[in-house]
């Protein structure tokens, strides 16, 4: 068989084709698996070896310019049909298009811009930190010794051979450099990303968001603390829910807490607050004040109080969502849901 008079074969055969049905089938014809190129493929093991290569470049040249041909022609199919669409009586070239889909914020994003809000009404700044963090700041000014077990390889990522430089595994790093930039009284927030060395499952992943809080003034006490809590709570539930307070140890904070809140969703217990009727909202507590000069604060003077909010846990609890690794695993169906 001839390629080149194939070729001339086909597409006399292409412009006959009158729809995009018999378009198809004369395709097969040629390019299909029992096509004339398979043929010509097919009969290369019986020629001469220095007659095969020519062969197959000839049989694959063919079949990308029938394939040409044939999108060519199917484009001149189309272009037919709009026209016949447009001429039609109902095409109403006045209609607007169908509206571009529009992407939306990530619930993190949505919640982390809402608390910004609140927390600038009560007068606090928003700050950022860095993810690459020095250890002086992640762990030793906050009052975590060298073998506290928070350091442990375990729990973190080290970034540099002498274990300097560490993927931050809270936002609390960002108290001291708040401190270190500003002359107290302050109150600032500091929402952010975080690392951990972890095995993920469906309540932990080694990437998550929190938010920090750190207020120092005169005379802070746990009342303050308390009454900031309850304006969190009514910003994030919409009402006042009562809290309680649990000895919680964190040794950048003295006294520290777990601070409970009563369970939004129900009176009696449900599935969310574990039948207990409380959730456990966040830890927090009054500065350390090894915390307080590791900023250069004068620990007499000022006293203040710090939070940690789980960012990516509260998303899950507003939308109950019962993977943590759904966050931040870009699956647009579930994205698709904010
Ligand atoms: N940084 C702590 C953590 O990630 C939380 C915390 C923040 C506790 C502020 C007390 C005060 O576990």
């Amino acid at each position: 068989m001839d390629p080149e008079q194939t070729l001339q074969e086909a597409r006399t055969r292409i412009l006959e084709c009158e729809d995009a049905d018999a378009l198809k089938r004369v395709e097969r014809e040629y390019v299909g698996k029992r096509g004339a190129v398979a043929a010509i493929l097919a009969s290369i093991p019986k020629l001469a070896p220095e007659q095969r290569k020519a062969l197959g470049q000839q049989a694959n040249a063919l079949k990308q310019a029938i394939l040409a041909a044939v999108a060519e022609r199917q484009k001149a199919f189309d272009a037919e049909q709009l026209d016949a669409a447009r001429r039609a009586d109902d095409f109403d070239p006045t209609l607007p298009p169908p509206p571009a889909e529009r992407g939306s914020l990530h619930p993190i994003t949505q919640v982390t811009r809402e608390l910004e809000d609140l927390f600038v009404s009560m007068g606090y700044e928003v700050l950022d930190g860095p993810e690459v963090e020095l250890d002086l700041y992640n762990f030793e000014a906050l009052n975590i010794t060298k073998d506290h077990p928070a350091r442990d390889s375990q729990d973190t990522f080290y970034c540099d051979a002498d274990g300097q430089l560490v993927l931050r595994t809270h936002t609390s790093p960002v108290q001291v450099r708040a401190m270190e930039g500003r002359q107290p009284p302050f109150r600032v927030i500091a929402p952010g990303r975080v690392f951990r060395q972890e095995t993920t499952d469906a309540s932990h992943d080694h990437t998550f968001y929190q938010m920090e809080g750190l207020v120092v003034g005169e005379d802070i006490s746990v009342a303050h603390l308390i009454g900031a809590m309850k304006t969190l709570l009514r910003g994030i539930f919409g009402r006042d829910l009562d809290v309680r307070l649990r000895p919680g140890h964190f040794p950048f904070v003295e006294p520290g807490f777990e601070l409970d809140a009563r369970c939004p969703f129900c009176r009696e217990g449900c599935g969310v607050c574990k039948k207990t009727t409380w959730i456990e909202l966040l830890p927090c507590g009054l500065i350390h004040p090894n915390v307080l000069r590791a900023g250069g604060i004068d620990s007499e003077r000022w006293s203040g109080f710090a939070f940690g909010l789980g960012l990516s846990r509260l998303v899950m609890l507003r939308h109950n969502i019962d993977d943590v690794r759904h966050l931040l695993d870009g699956d647009l169906r579930f994205l698709e849901q904010f």
